[in-house]
């Protein structure tokens, strides 16, 4: 991840914030209590929509992004701790986490399906699973533009595949999904799933 892309991230995603993904990971986030993981946490963006939560551990690999993070680690409502990790190595033991969050992410985890068997594996069956993703959607032609731009996006976004089927991979890795929310033409999508144990 470049430095770079830390830095520019806040002030790109600052108008989408505004209009309405702020709103929609304060729902996805605010309600959610016990100790919480949340995979990728990047700058910070969830951390002060957590209102209910015992605590937050927050993984995320890349110290550029850890590092812009610190303001909001300390100004949120809630303790968060912040551990340098990938979503494959989750260095917790199993069944430890009441809930997982992930924002944005399995986009550009390298391997999505061990990130999400990790997830599987250190929260408490039954856990609440909430993802907020884009995904590739069904019609042909805004499918298709998805799919020529990923490889340019991938590099102008540090990895970020704008042609993946992220609820697939949620549901083939063995989780319970309850409730899709769909957001800008089906290009996001709320997931509200649960860990099946
Ligand atoms: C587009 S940013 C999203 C950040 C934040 N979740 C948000 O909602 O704004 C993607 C994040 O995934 C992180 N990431 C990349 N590879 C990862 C991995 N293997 N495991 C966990 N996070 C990863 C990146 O460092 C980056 O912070």
């Amino acid at each position: 991840m470049s430095t770079l892309f830390s830095k520019i991230y806040d002030p790109i995603m600052r108008p989408l914030e505004k209009m309405r993904m702020g709103n929609i990971r304060e729902r996805l986030v605010s309600q959610q209590e016990g100790v919480i993981l949340e995979v990728g946490s990047g700058t910070g963006a969830n951390f002060s929509y957590y209102k209910n939560a015992e605590k937050v551990v927050a993984i995320e690999p890349d110290s550029s992004m850890r590092n812009q993070s610190f303001p909001k680690v300390k100004n949120a409502h809630v303790p968060v701790e912040l551990v340098d990790a990938s979503g494959e190595h989750l260095p917790f033991d199993d069944n430890t986490f009441d809930t997982a969050i992930g924002t944005l992410v399995l986009c550009t985890i390298p391997n999505p399906n061990r990130a999400l068997q990790e997830i599987r594996r250190v929260c408490k069956p039954g856990a609440p699973i909430l993802f907020l993703e884009h995904v590739r959607v069904d019609r042909p032609l805004l499918g298709r533009l998805q799919d020529w731009l990923t490889p340019f996006w991938k590099r102008l976004c540090d990895g970020c595949h704008l042609n993946r089927r992220t609820l697939d991979l949620i549901k083939q890795n063995g989780f319970r999904v309850e409730r899709i929310d769909k957001y800008y033409k089906d290009i996001f999508l709320a997931v509200d799933a649960r860990n099946e144990k």
